[in-house]
């Protein structure tokens, strides 16, 4: 869809980045690491000084167990990459990896190319998870169930009555659990971020994926991290060693000396977060879209059957060639698209100008 924005010089609020800088600071950062010579390899597991910082705040933020920055957190060229390590390193021929559908479109690839089965569950049209299926799907050949939250597209966040359920219904099996995190620090209104590293039952089976890309608005840079306990993360690095076995020098060195020096720095990424969602939502007013609810990440789910009844795919096109605005069709998240289902996934990490000239546009349909 970014190409075909480009092509048609649409307003792109396809393919999930946002239109702003990473903080300035940060930037000079990075140039001073450069500067100051940090243009080598990293240790495979990253920078300790990071891996320091992201340990504190963890730990701060409260974990079932102490994360330990030396054997706890590896350092990754970006989440897609982390994600991409755990499904080798865990996933053996023949294991079956559930997968809650809209789900990212990396996770299916990379456990079938480890010999996995993804098994694929829809979330219920309500927005909740489906652990009756899942519980009828559970298996001895369950190697690993995927959560993503805050969910993209679905803006929905995981709570921690939805942790509990999925601990009770994983009660007798042995499967892991990858959390993607990556868009830990955006949620809003009164949703907070719960990680399955803060739930007892779970912490010692889970791995959680994060990004710095998110968090610091800089997608580009692809930057990221994998937190697992001791056993697992011996595992991961194994594969890691030799699919990157780094992640680029100065922006971990920028990325911790910032960290430390913003203690609070996370917190506010919510809260410019919601004020985009907000000026997308309040702009749509009127418009003939039914916006669905937005907890968290930064996609507004729109629903257009008010509109048309064109199929996503066909009218993600036709938006962007005929009025200049291009959007994600939710059926390439599904294996199996829902029937009668006509939702779009508006990126709305762009700047204020650019959400009320989309907004305006689409407004006139
Ligand atoms: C749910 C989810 N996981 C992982 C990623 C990948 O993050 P990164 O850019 O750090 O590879 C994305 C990026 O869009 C995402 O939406």
């Amino acid at each position: 869809m970014s190409a075909l924005a480009t092509k048609h010089n649409a307003i792109n609020l396809s393919q999930g980045f946002p239109e702003f800088s990473p903080n300035p600071e940060l930037i000079a950062l990075v140039h001073q690491a450069m500067r100051n010579g940090f243009n080598q390899y990293s240790p495979m597991a990253g920078q300790l000084s990071l891996r320091e910082v992201l340990a504190d705040r963890q730990n701060t933020w409260g974990r079932a167990f102490g994360i330990d920055p030396v054997n706890h957190i590896t350092i990754v060229p970006g989440a897609t990459a982390g994600l991409f390590a755990v499904f080798q390193a865990l996933v053996l021929p023949g294991d079956e990896v559930i997968l809650f559908d809209p789900s990212y479109d990396s996770y299916a690839p990379s456990i079938i190319l480890a010999g996995g089965i993804p098994v694929r569950l829809s979330i219920n049209s309500d927005g909740t998870y489906p652990f009756d299926r899942l519980k009828q799907s559970l298996s001895n050949k369950t190697k690993m169930v995927v959560v993503n939250t805050p969910h993209n597209p679905l803006g929905i966040v995981f709570k921690k009555e939805d942790w509990q359920q999925l601990s009770d219904v994983l009660a007798h099996s042995k499967a892991l659990v990858l959390s993607d995190e990556v868009y830990e620090h955006m949620v809003f209104d009164d949703a907070t971020h719960t990680s399955v590293l803060q739930i007892p039952s779970l912490a010692q089976r889970a791995i959680v994926v994060s990004s710095f890309g998110k968090t610091f608005h800089a997608t580009g840079w692809k930057l990221g991290y994998i937190t697992a306990n001791e056993e697992l993360t011996q595992e991961i690095r194994k594969v890691y060693q030799f699919l990157a076995f780094a992640a680029n020098t100065p922006m971990q060195v920028a990325a911790a000396e910032f960290l430390v020096a913003h203690p609070q720095y996370e917190s506010s990424v919510s809260k410019i977060m919601q004020e985009k969602r907000d000026v997308f939502a309040g702009a749509m007013t009127g418009s003939g879209f039914k916006l669905l609810p937005c907890e968290g990440a930064y996609f507004q789910m729109a629903d257009y059957s008010a509109i048309s009844t064109m199929k996503d795919t066909d009218f993600a096109v036709y938006l962007t060639e005929n009025l200049g605005v291009a959007a994600i069709p939710v059926s390439a998240f599904y294996q199996q698209p829902q029937e009668n289902q006509y939702w779009l996934r508006f990126c709305f990490a762009k700047n204020d100008d650019t959400l009320l000239k989309s907004a305006e546009l689409l407004c006139r349909l």
